[in-house]
């Protein structure tokens, strides 16, 4: 099959690169040249695990190109995707789709014999109408179905979410596009993954609905978590005594300081627009956004009363700045809320993180940024773990607590043991957790 991939970013370079790794032939298309150059001379934009290697092997294989012109990739296509952004937009929160609008209005102009047109850029209910109107109306002679083929990504594990996916969902109306979009995904029935067709509007939903549900669950446990710290329950194990039960499954269920990311915050707030908009909220959905965004920040009032209530020039050491780990993402990071309002508080912040300090670097200009996990920890009067990067599971605590000047250790991941920490000499805080040590233990 020959695909076209609109939009270059996370969504478009991993679906691309995946369908041509498939043995699809790909061309990833994208507007902004300096990007394509450095694709086209094997430099990856973004950081994930796999990629780069991935994209070099199916590049020289020839399967997989890099352009900035639409027009001849579209008019050869069997199935054009549209992956590019839909931030949120400013002021009133719902999906930005000016630049799938956009995309739509070029590819109606270059299209050429019977083609697919997927939104895979994540869309709300209704988008593949409309990106249907805008292309019949361009393009009233042109033979083409829209469909939607939602992404279930995650970021630092994209390629094996690609390939071994739970499930395939496919939005289309008509069968012959269906048709080809199983013909795509062929590949996968190897893996037995299920695929879902569904109507397109049903499609746009799931989406949204798959990543409220996680983002609920999410916030669920650190609610209960809240609660365990009041009441002396332990949150891990909390978890794993629902997440047995397999109607509630064990994943998802991490208390920790508030979920982020490119997705979660903006996709929990356009189906809360969406709903509002079709006059029946999702209440749920709100309070999760409400309860999520003020847990950030009250991460911050933790780290606080973990150094006895006043942070006033202090230092404090963060560990981990990604809103989650084997990504540079720093999108709705939990990290910029808790470092603004440890500043705010009068704290002097240092920082680490192994991947995303570049990306941190506009965003928090006014932290100074470590070399390491050590230096990180020089002269701090407490040490907060913010994201749970492998590289700091097993830390060396006795070289910390020679560094610091406190030994006060915050972990907003839930990756150390009390007993360890108290042992090694550290006055240890954890989320929904004892603080020492139980008796029995
Ligand atoms: C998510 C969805 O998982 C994916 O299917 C969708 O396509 C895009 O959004 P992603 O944002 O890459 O993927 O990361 P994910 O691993 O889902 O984590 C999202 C956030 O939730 C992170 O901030 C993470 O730290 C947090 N999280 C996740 C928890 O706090 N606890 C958990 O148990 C799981």
């Amino acid at each position: 099959m020959r695909i076209a991939m609109v939009g270059s970013g996370y969504v478009g370079l991993v679906s691309g690169t995946c369908f041509a790794d498939f043995g699809h032939e790909v061309v990833c298309i994208d507007k902004d040249p300096d990007k394509i150059a450095a694709l086209q001379a094997g430099r990856i934009p973004i950081f994930e695990p796999g990629l780069a290697a991935l994209v070099a092997d199916n590049a020289r294989q020839g399967r997989l190109t890099f352009t900035t012109e639409m027009r001849e990739a579209v008019a050869a296509a069997d199935a054009v995707f549209i992956a590019v952004g839909t931030p949120s937009r400013r002021g009133d929160g719902f999906a930005d789709l000016s630049y799938v609008y956009a995309a739509a209005r070029e590819i109606a102009a270059a299209l050429s014999g019977y083609t697919v047109v997927v939104t895979k850029s994540t869309v709300p209910v209704g988008t593949g109408d409309e990106v249907e109107r805008i292309i019949r109306e361009a393009a009233p002679a042109a033979e083409v179905a829209v469909v939607s083929n939602p992404e279930f990504l995650r970021e630092g594990a994209a390629i094996a979410d690609f390939k071994r996916p739970d499930r395939i969902v496919i939005g289309a109306d008509d069968p012959r596009a269906a048709q080809v979009m199983s013909e795509i995904y062929r590949p996968l029935y190897l893996n037995q993954a299920p695929i879902l067709v569904t109507g397109r509007r049903t499609a746009e939903l799931t989406k949204y609905a798959a990543n409220a549900f996680l983002a609920t669950k999410i916030t669920f446990i650190n609610e209960i978590a809240d609660l365990c710290e009041q009441v002396g329950a332990n949150v891990q194990e909390v978890a794993r005594g629902i997440g047995l039960d397999n109607r509630i499954g064990s994943k998802f269920l991490h208390a920790g300081p508030g979920y982020g990311g490119s997705c979660f915050p903006k996709d929990t707030l356009a189906l809360v627009k969406t709903a509002q908009d079709a006059g029946t909220p999702v209440r749920l959905v709100e309070t999760v956004v409400a309860v999520n965004d003020s847990r950030k920040r009250a991460m911050a009032r933790k780290v606080i009363a973990a150094c006895g209530g006043a942070v006033r020039g202090r230092t404090i050491a963060v560990l981990g700045l990604t809103f989650k780990p084997n990504t540079d993402d720093m999108r709705d990071a939990p990290s910029l809320s808790i470092i603004a309002g440890l500043q705010d508080a009068g704290a002097r912040v240092r920082a680490y993180d192994p991947e995303g300090m570049e990306q941190a670097r506009p965003l928090l200009p006014d932290i100074h940024y470590a070399t390491d996990p050590y230096d990180c920890a020089d002269g701090a009067d407490a040490l907060v773990l913010v994201t749970e990067w492998d590289a700091f599971r097993a830390l060396d605590f006795a070289r910390l607590r020679a560094a610091m000047l406190a030994p006060v250790v915050v972990d907003l991941r839930n990756v150390y043991r009390a007993e360890d920490l108290a042992r090694r000499g550290f006055r240890y805080t954890s989320v929904g957790r004892p603080s020492e040590p139980a008796a029995d233990a």
